[in-house]
C-alpha cells in the first residue's frame, strides 16, 4: 500500500492533480451541469452541504453513486479495512464480545465501501462462533453495493457464519434489533456546512458560479460567503448550530479569528437519532477522522478540515472536477456525543484508533501472524510479512491514522467493548 493515501489531511498538492481522461471529464461536465441547474434554481447561491450532496451522491453521477474505482492503490484513497485485515479482525472480536453480552444479536454495517470489512468480520465471527443472527449492509451507492456483493461472493471465507447466515443488503434502516451498528469513515462523507468568521460572526460559505464564462461547456464554481440572514434555506439551522459552537469555544477560551474557516455536519443529530431508533439494545460503533469540538474548531486549523482526494492526491478545492474526487470533513466528536445523548444513548467509549486497536490486542495478533509457522501451517512469505507489519504501523502510528482517527461507542442498555479500557478520552469531549 505504499504511496496510497488515507482520507485524512495530507499533502496539499492540487498542482500535480492528474488530468482526467475524456470520458471522465465528460462525466464531470454532466454532473457540473446538474449542480449548476440546482444552483440557478436556488437563486444563485447553494449551501456547501447541498453542493457536497450532489457532488458525492447525485444519482448515477455523484462520486459515490458512479462507477470509478475509489478504494486502494488503483483508486483515490485507502481506508483501514483496505490497509490491514487485522482492522476488521480486531473490530469483529470486540463486536463478538458485545453480542455475547447481549445474548446474541445482529450486525448492521453502514457504508461498507468495497465490502472488505464485512468479509473480514464475517470470517472472524465464523472462527469465534459468534452468536450472530444476521449481518446487514446499508449502502447508499448502487455501484458500491454491487462491488460488495461481488467481493463477498468471491471471498475465500464463505460470507456466512457457522449457521450459514448470509449477509443481506438493505435500502433503508431495518426494524429495531439488538446488536451492533458499525460505520467506518461514513460520517466524514456526510454533507457538511462550511463557515468563515467575518466581523466576529460566522458567515455561511456556500457555492456560486465562478465569474467569467464556462470553459469547454464546464460550469465553474467558487466559494461565496454570505451572512446567514434568513434569506436562504437553512440559515436558521446554521445560526443555531454556530451559536452553540461559538458559545462552547468561548467557554473553553477559544476565539476564532477573522477569516478562520470550519465545518460541521448538519444532518448528524437527525441521522444518529434515526440509528438510535432502530437499536433495541446494543451499540453504535463509529470510526472516523475527527476531534472534540474545541480542538477541531480552532485557530490552529484556520482553513478547517475539508479535504478532497483523487488518485492519492489530497487538496482543498472541492470544485475541481466534481464527481471525480472524494470530499470529506473531519467529525466533531462532541457533536456526535451530544447527538447520541439527545437520542437516549450513553457515550460508552471514546478513544483513538491506535488506543482501540491496541486495547483490542492487535499487537498479539500481528505477533501470532509473524511467528514461525507450526507444523502443517504454510509459511508467510517475506513480502506478505512486511506488508502485514507495515499495514499495522499505518493503522497505529500517530503521524498516520493512529491519532487522527477516533473511535466512539454510543450504547443502549449495553456495556462498552473492552478495547476502550486502554485509553479513555471522554473527558476531552
Ligand atoms: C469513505 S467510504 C468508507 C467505506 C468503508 N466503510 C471503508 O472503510 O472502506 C464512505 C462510505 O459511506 C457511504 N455512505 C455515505 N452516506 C451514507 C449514509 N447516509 N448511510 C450509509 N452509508 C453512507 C458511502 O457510499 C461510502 O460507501
Amino acid at each position: 500500500m505504499s504511496g496510497a493515501s488515507p482520507r485524512g489531511p495530507s499533502v496539499a498538492d492540487r498542482g500535480t492533480w492528474p488530468s482526467p481522461g475524456a470520458e471522465a471529464a465528460a462525466h464531470s461536465r454532466r454532473l457540473a451541469g446538474v449542480i449548476g441547474s440546482a444552483l440557478d434554481a436556488a437563486g444563485g447561491w447553494l449551501s456547501f452541504a447541498d453542493y457536497m450532496q450532489l457532488a458525492l451522491y447525485a444519482p448515477g453521477l455523484g462520486y459515490y453513486a458512479a462507477g470509478a474505482d475509489k478504494f486502494g492503490e488503483a483508486g483515490d484513497f485507502v481506508t483501514a479495512p483496505e490497509i490491514s485485515p487485522l482492522f476488521a479482525e480486531v473490530c469483529a472480536a470486540q463486536i463478538d464480545g458485545v453480542l455475547r453480552a447481549l445474548g446474541g444479536g445482529e450486525v448492521l454495517e453502514l457504508g461498507p465501501g468495497t465490502g472488505r470489512f464485512a468479509a473480514g468480520a464475517l470470517a472472524e465471527f465464523r472462527a469465534r462462533g459468534t452468536p450472530i443472527t444476521g449481518y446487514s449492509l446499508l449502502e447508499v451507492s448502487p455501484d458500491l453495493r454491487s462491488r460488495q456483493q461481488a467481493l463477498l461472493a468471491a471471498s475465500d471465507e464463505p460470507p456466512v457464519d457457522a449457521r450459514r447466515i448470509p449477509p443481506r443488503w438493505l435500502d433503508s434502516l431495518p426494524a429495531p434489533f439488538r446488536g451492533v451498528l458499525f460505520a467506518n469513515e461514513v460520517i466524514d462523507a456526510l454533507p457538511c456546512e462550511r463557515f468563515v468568521m467575518r466581523g466576529g460572526a460566522a458567515w455561511r460559505l456556500g457555492v456560486g458560479r465562478a465569474a467569467g464564462a464556462a470553459r469547454d461547456d464546464m460550469p465553474r464554481f467558487e466559494w461565496r460567503a454570505r451572512p446567514a440572514d434568513g434569506a436562504c434555506t437553512g440559515d436558521a439551522g446554521f445560526v443555531a448550530a454556530m451559536a452553540q459552537r461559538l458559545d462552547d469555544l468561548a467557554a473553553a477560551g477559544v476565539t476564532l479569528p477573522e477569516g478562520c474557516c470550519g465545518e460541521f455536519h448538519p444532518q448528524l443529530a437527525a441521522w444518529v437519532a434515526s440509528l438510535a431508533d432502530v437499536l433495541e439494545a446494543g451499540l453504535l460503533l463509529f470510526v472516523d477522522y475527527g476531534l472534540p469540538r474545541t480542538q477541531l474548531l480552532h485557530p490552529d486549523r484556520a482553513m478547517g478540515s475539508l479535504r478532497c482526494h483523487h488518485r492519492h492526491h489530497a487538496h482543498g478545492d472541492p470544485f475541481l472536477w466534481p464527481g471525480l474526487q472524494d470530499i470529506t470533513a473531519w467529525v466533531d466528536f462532541t457533536a456526535l456525543a451530544e447527538a447520541g445523548v439527545a437520542a437516549g444513548l450513553e457515550v460508552a467509549g471514546f478513544t483513538t484508533q491506535a488506543g482501540f486497536l491496541l486495547g483490542g490486542g492487535i499487537e498479539a495478533r500481528l505477533a501470532a501472524r509473524l511467528a514461525p509457522p507450526t507444523a502443517g501451517e504454510a509459511a508467510l512469505g517475506e513480502v506478505a510479512r512486511a506488508q502485514l507489519a507495515q499495514g499495522v504501523r499505518r493503522l497505529l502510528l500517530p503521524g498516520e491514522m493512529g491519532e487522527a482517527v477516533k473511535v466512539m461507542a454510543l450504547a443502549k442498555d449495553c456495556g462498552a467493548p473492552t478495547a476502550f479500557a486502554l485509553q479513555d478520552l471522554r473527558r476531552g469531549l
